[in-house]
Formats: C-alpha cells, sequence, structure tokens
C-alpha cells in the first residue's frame, strides 16, 4: 500500500477511536453523574468470596450484600458461567445503578488446559506459542464467565531461593519483555469486547523479583539505573502493548511501598509510559502498609488513591476510609472520581453495559475448555519448554524397548504435575510420567517402578506443604526400605529414570528456599542407585533453578521438565524417548552453591576481575567455588550438536544510524534434526557508565537436518547500543562494541566493531 492511503487510514483510524472514546466519555459522565459517592468509592473495591485459594489472611466479607448496596466493582476467584451469574445479576438487577462487575482470576499458565509453569515456558524461547498460549488461556476463561486475568507477572528475578521465580520468565529483561508483550497481545487480543478475550493485568509493579535474599513479600532497594536498565522494561513493554491493568507490588521502592508511590505510579506509570488503564492493588497490599509502619487503614488507603492506585483488592481500606479521608481533605473528590472513571471505562470496553451477561454463556465450557486441540496443545508447548542439561555417551534418547527401572516421588505422581498458580486447573486430569512412558514407548518398554523416597522427610515441611491443598502423599515406610526396593528395581533394569525434585508447593508464593537442592532424602537414593552402575538419567521437577553440582557429576544425563501441566508425563516421554529433541534453553542461572547467589549472567565487570589464576588473592571471587554457574543463561542441549562459525560482519566501522549484519554460520554436526535458539549478545567496553559484562539482544530460534547448515544474521542499529546514563538518558555512546553470537551467555564467538556517532 502507498505511503499516502497508509495515512489515510491511520487517520480515519484514529478518528473512530476519538469518536469511540467520546461516546464512551459521555456515557461515563452521565453515569458518574447519577453516582453517589459511596457508589463511587463501592466501585474501587475489588473482593473474593471465601472459599477458594486465598493467598492472604484475609477474605471478604458480606459480599452478597456489598453488591447488592453499589459497594463492589469487581470480583474475583470465582469462574463458571452458572456461578459467574449469580454476583453478576445480582449486581445488576439490585444495584441502584446496574453497575455490572468485573470478573478476574489468577490465570497464570493455562485455565483448566495446564501449560507449563512461566518460567518453563520460557525456556522455549518460542514467541509464537506462548502468545498462543495466553490465547487459549483466554479463550478458556471466558467460556467460564471471565473477563480479566491477573497476568503476565513479568518480573525479573536474578534470585532462585524467591520461590516465585516460577511465575517468571527468569532473568532477562530483553527476553523478559518480548514475553511480556506476547502474553498481553494473547489474552487482549485486538478487540476486547470479543468474547473471547480478558483484560490482561501486568504484575508485579514493580520490582517485586528483587527481594531482599529471596525471602518472599521482603523489601527491596535498587539504584534507579539499574531499575530502569534491567527491572522496568517488561513492565514498560506491557504497556507499549496496551495491557488494561497494572497491579501493584508488595515491596517498597524507595522506601515507599509500590501501592502507595506516586513516582511509580503516576509520574513513571501514566505521566511518561502514558499507561491509561486502571491499576489494582495486590492482595491487601494496602492494609499491609500499616506493617510497612506507613500509619493506620485510613492514612494508608488515602496514601494509596493518592499516589494513582485505583482499586483496593481485597482489603476493603478504601471502601471503608475514602469516605472519611474525603470529609477531612486527606484525599480529593477528583482521584475519587478518576480512580473510578478508570474503572468504568475497563466495563465498558469490555462491552458489560451492553450486555453484563456477554461471558456468561453455559454452552461455552463444553465447547471451548479443555479440547483435545487445547491439550494437543499444551503437549506441544511442554516438549519445547525442557531443557537438557546433561547427556553423557547419548545416554539419551532412550530406546523404545528393554527395561526402565522408573524411581522417584514424581514419577508415578499426578497431583504435582500441574505448577504453582493453577487455580482452575484439575491435577486429576494430568498425566503422571508412568503413563506417559506407557503411552509413548508402548509395551516393548518394561516398566520396574519403585517410587524411592518421599519429597522429603522433614514432617514440618509436609505439613506446611499439604496446607492448602494437600498435594504432599506420603508413603509410610522408611526412607531405607523405599531405597532397597528402587536399588531392586534398578538391578533388574537396563537404564534408571529417577524423577525427582521439588513437590508443586515447594516454588511459588510464599514459597522461598534457603537451600536450593533437591531434598537430602532424594540424593541418598540418587546416590544409592548411583552404586547399582546402571546408568542413571535424572529427570528433575523444579519450579526454580537448583543447586545440581553432585547430581551434574554422577547423573549420565539430567533433563530439567519444571512442571509441565497437563500434560506433564506425556511430554517428558516425548523427549527421553526423541520423539521431539529438546530445544530449552535456560532463562535463569543455575548456580553451583547457594552462597552465589545473586548470580546472573549481566553482571558487571567489578574492579578485580577473577581471570582464573589460581592463587591470585585479592581478585573478586570465592575461596571455596568458582564463580562460574553450573548452568548459564542461555544453556541447553540437544540430542544432536551445533557448530558456530566465526561471526562474519557487514562492516567493522560504522557511523551514525546504520545497520550491521552480524552473520554465523550454524551447522548440525550430529545425528538427529533439531532446533537451535541462536543468541546474540553486545557489550560496551568502555561507556560513561560501567556496563554489564554483556546483554542478550536478539536470538533466533532454527532448526537443522542432519549435516545442515545455515546462516543466522542479525541486524544490529544503535538502538541496541543504548542504555541509561547517570543522568537517566537512554542513548548510546560511540566507541568501540563486542559482537557475541553462541548457543549460550558462556559460549559465544566474538567480533569487534567501532561505532561513531
Ligand atoms: C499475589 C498475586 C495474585 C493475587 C490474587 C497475591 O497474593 O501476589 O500475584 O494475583 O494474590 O490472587
Amino acid at each position: 500500500m502507498k505511503k499516502t492511503s497508509l495515512l489515510i487510514l491511520a487517520g480515519l483510524f484514529s478518528l473512530q477511536v476519538q469518536a469511540q472514546d467520546a461516546k464512551m466519555d459521555a456515557f461515563i459522565n452521565k453515569l458518574m453523574g447519577q453516582m453517589t459517592i459511596d457508589e463511587k468509592i463501592g466501585q474501587l473495591n475489588l473482593v473474593t468470596p471465601g472459599g477458594f485459594t486465598a493467598t492472604g489472611a484475609t477474605v471478604s466479607q458480606n459480599v452478597e450484600e456489598n453488591i447488592k448496596s453499589g459497594k463492589v466493582g469487581g470480583l474475583f476467584g470465582i469462574y463458571d458461567p452458572a456461578l459467574v451469574r449469580k454476583p453478576q445479576e445480582l449486581a445488576v438487577k439490585n444495584s441502584r445503578l446496574h453497575i455490572p462487575l468485573l470478573f478476574g482470576l489468577d490465570v497464570i499458565h493455562g485455565h483448566k488446559t495446564s501449560f507449563p509453569i512461566p518460567l518453563a515456558i520460557s525456556t522455549s524461547w518460542d514467541l509464537e506459542r506462548i502468545e498462543k498460549s495466553a490465547r487459549i488461556a483466554a479463550t478458556e476463561a471466558t467460556a467460564d464467565g471471565l473477563n480479566w486475568v491477573f497476568s503476565p507477572m513479568v518480573d525479573i528475578a536474578r534470585d532462585p531461593r524467591w520461590g516465585r521465580i516460577s511465575e517468571s520468565s527468569g532473568e532477562d529483561h530483553y527476553l523478559g519483555s518480548l514475553i511480556a508483550k506476547a502474553m498481553v497481545r494473547g489474552y487482549q487480543g485486538k478487540d476486547w469486547k470479543s468474547t473471547n478475550t480478558v483484560l490482561a493485568c501486568v504484575k508485579h509493579f514493580a520490582l517485586y523479583g528483587a527481594v531482599e535474599a529471596g525471602r518472599d513479600y521482603n523489601t527491596t532497594d535498587m539504584s534507579r539505573i539499574k531499575m530502569f536498565e534491567y527491572y522496568l522494561p517488561p513492565y514498560k513493554a506491557a504497556v507499549d502493548a496496551g495491557v488494561a491493568s497494572v497491579m501493584t507490588s508488595f515491596n517498597e521502592i524507595d522506601a515507599i511501598p509500590a501501592t502507595a508511590n506516586k513516582w511509580l505510579m503516576t509520574d513513571l506509570l501514566r505521566k511518561q509510559w502514558g499507561f491509561k488503564g486502571l491499576v489494582v492493588t495486590d492482595y491487601t497490599a494496602i492494609n499491609e502498609m500499616t506493617a510497612h509502619g506507613l500509619g493506620d487503614l485510613q492514612q494508608v488507603s488515602a496514601k494509596a488513591l493518592n499516589a494513582g492506585t485505583d482499586m483496593d483488592m481485597v482489603g476493603e481500606g478504601y471502601l471503608t476510609t475514602l469516605k472519611k479521608s474525603l470529609k477531612e481533605g486527606k484525599v480529593t473528590q477528583k482521584e475519587i472520581d478518576l480512580a473510578c472513571r478508570r474503572i468504568l471505562e475497563a466495563k465498558y470496553k469490555l462491552g458489560l453495559f451492553d450486555d453484563p451477561y456477554r461471558y456468561l454463556d453455559e454452552k461455552r465450557p463444553a465447547k471451548d475448555i479443555f479440547t483435545a486441540e487445547n491439550r494437543a496443545f499444551a503437549r506441544e508447548l511442554a516438549v519445547r519448554s525442557q531443557v537438557l542439561l546433561k547427556n553423557a555417551h547419548q545416554t539419551l534418547p532412550l530406546k523404545k524397548s528393554g527395561s526402565i527401572a522408573l524411581v522417584g516421588p514424581l514419577a508415578n505422581d499426578r497431583k504435582n504435575m500441574l505448577g504453582t498458580w493453577n487455580i482452575a486447573g484439575d491435577w486429576k486430569k494430568a498425566v503422571t510420567v508412568a503413563e506417559g512412558i506407557t503411552n509413548v514407548a508402548g509395551e516393548k518398554v518394561k516398566i520396574n517402578y519403585a517410587k524411592g523416597a518421599n519429597f522429603t522427610t522433614d514432617t514440618l515441611l509436609i505439613q506446611r506443604l499439604n496446607a492448602q491443598n494437600g498435594l504432599v502423599d506420603v508413603d509410610p515406610r522408611s526412607p531405607e526400605a523405599m531405597i532397597e526396593e528402587a536399588v531392586q528395581a534398578a538391578q533388574k533394569s537396563d537404564i534408571i529414570v529417577a524423577v525427582v525434585g521439588e513437590a508443586q508447593e515447594m516454588s511459588g508464593e510464599a514459597s522461598s528456599r534457603s537451600d536450593i537442592g533437591i531434598p537430602d532424602n532424594q540424593k541418598d537414593l540418587l546416590k544409592a542407585l548411583k552404586k547399582t552402575g546402571k546408568p542413571l538419567v535424572v529427570v528433575l521437577m523444579s519450579g526454580r533453578p537448583l543447586t545440581l553440582t553432585w547430581e551434574n557429576e554422577n547423573a549420565d544425563a539430567m533433563l530439567e521438565a519444571w512442571f509441565g501441566g497437563t500434560e506433564s508425563g506425556n511430554a517428558v516421554a516425548d523427549v527421553l524417548f526423541g520423539n521431539y529433541n529438546p530445544s530449552g534453553k535456560l532463562t535463569a542461572t543455575f548456580p553451583r552453591n547457594v552462597g552465589q547467589i545473586p548470580i546472573y549472567y549481566n553482571h558487571k565487570n567489578t574492579g578485580r576481575p577473577y581471570e582464573g589464576v589460581l592463587l591470585d588473592k585479592f581478585k573478586s571471587r570465592y575461596l571455596d567455588v568458582s564463580n562460574d554457574p553450573l548452568f548459564p543463561f542461555g544453556y541447553g542441549l540437544s540430542y544432536t550438536t551445533f557448530s558456530y562459525s566465526d561471526v562474519k560482519l557487514s562492516k567493522s566501522t560504522l557511523k551514525g544510524n546504520e545497520t550491521l549484519k552480524a552473520t554465523v554460520t550454524v551447522a548440525n554436526t550430529g545425528k538427529y534434526a533439531g532446533e537451535e535458539v541462536v543468541q546474540l549478545y553486545l557489550s560496551d567496553p568502555v561507556a560513561s557508565v560501567t556496563r554489564a559484562v554483556k546483554d542478550l539482544k536478539g536470538f533466533q530460534k532454527i532448526s537443522l537436518k542432519p549435516g545442515e547448515s545455515k546462516d543466522v544474521t542479525f541486524d544490529i542499529t544503535p538502538e541496541q547500543l543504548k542504555f541509561y546514563n547517570s543522568d537517566l538518558k537512554y542513548d548510546w555512546e560511540a566507541g568501540e562494541f563486542h559482537v557475541h553470537i553462541g548457543t549460550n551467555s558462556s559460549e559465544v564467538k566474538t567480533a569487534k566493531i567501532t561505532w561513531n556517532k
């Protein structure tokens, strides 16, 4: 199309948007003109009825009465069109102004069809499939009566002790930003009014992933430069993609909790980034500011509203104190109106004023939820969300014949396959690894199963893991007896597959760990199996990077399968038997031990970098462990091997807005067809501020048949050279740059260029 016709189209589109906005404004102005102050404050109240997985101490009271009297703006935690219809009818038929409710839920990695946990999905580096997973989740969620999901979670996480790393896309902001956009596109689609799209909610704004010592809900403290360079970009990416809502984080930023942080919620989010949607708090985040030391409920509620936070999740601080604060001049009518307007706008844009029941078609669940296609896609995504960590002597893939000792607490477990935050997922429908192996390998493989170990022998930990949903079954036998049975199974088998790791509830919210190894009793099982001399394949399930030095030294092969969702068992078997050649690449560094944490690939160099001279004393290093991680960011093996040529550059000296083309030839040098994520990193060795040793700036996922090779070219422009300087100005500086291309963040080929202004 010609440029002029494009301009005309863009002009017409903007006129249409303006007309729609004017229509919406007129509607909301009229409605707000009829609303009392109580009704306006009521819209700011997001409640959850009891009886679902609450993540805080409080659940909402008097929900029914409050809905009828116009004191509720939205509800979360229930789904199913028949169930959702009841409160919606209460609001529409009984409240004075008949304002419909929003219905939200934590749809995090799929709704009823459960996909792998977000950390796992991120290791696929497959933006199209990630977007599709959100699309399917939105279709299922809307079929279940929902119109708002509390996702994507985009917190950068550099500390695997933090249990919520499982909900994140790992440590890198570039990949994290692309995933954030893909998720928002997937959930919201192109048309909010379509009945299979939902409002997305980017969370937790901001910096929640940087909690000190990896302890959930802990303090964060960070320089602005680090914030802008590394932690804020994924939230900004979601805003740029048009995310409808933002959830505040529990933590403080510059000594002010996010929920009351005006700089964050108004200056940055709205004024600088142009966000126009609604800001909702996290669960009782307003009330929690009392414990943070910011005052009583009235004071903290006023602070939250003044900061630009629109909706109060569960805590009812707004509901019970704002009117008083208005009378006392602690908040203004304008602020209440603005917050109320943003919530009404969301409802308007969803089409709820036209038809409050538009998401409540009781025929849809059977048609749209948990379909064969959705399950097939869950398996397709889960095979791509596993990372092969080790494969000595080509132990994998397994033959579809002979005998396997299948052992470990996760080998035949169904309850822990879905992973954290699967509110609507049904573990009873999940596929176990034992079933997956039978499905994939058929009758020719003889399975000798033995549980071998419980998740842990720590009875207090088991109680805590079972406090909410009782997913951890305990075999009453002694650890020795269980190990003995597993050893016997191993002795009569050709190979051992040990499925070990974390129970689902060992990661996720409020599940930080100070020791991120597999529990000792499971390690004892592996040690006993090792002694049998049979080849040992370790399949790991976990919601975080684990410390695996012993396992890496002793296992013949290791596959990180995370928690794969409904199709877990099938997907693990697909990879073990080579129906799919693994292609996942780590998005969070695996440390050697907990003392190395925080450890991440894009660190600074320090003034005393350690260059490997063992007896060098005054260097930035540990006496008892190397600086390197066990497995770096971007790492992941394949059943085949890939070779990389040197980096070929279109030019070595550039100027201004030129584009550099950097090319490598990647060849499949092994026996299997496979996919490889070719990664581009850049570094800027001399700048006005210290820079990371390298930063990810691009990647391409390619597939190659055995013997095949491909040229992979990256276009590099000055945009990718930009960084935040000490005035927080985002720009690039002329000089030398290093272009690194490789198979992971540590193994790269490097070429140098000079780029002048
Ligand atoms: C979590 C949020 C979640 C909310 C509602 C909180 O505890 O931090 O991520 O969306 O609960 O369930």
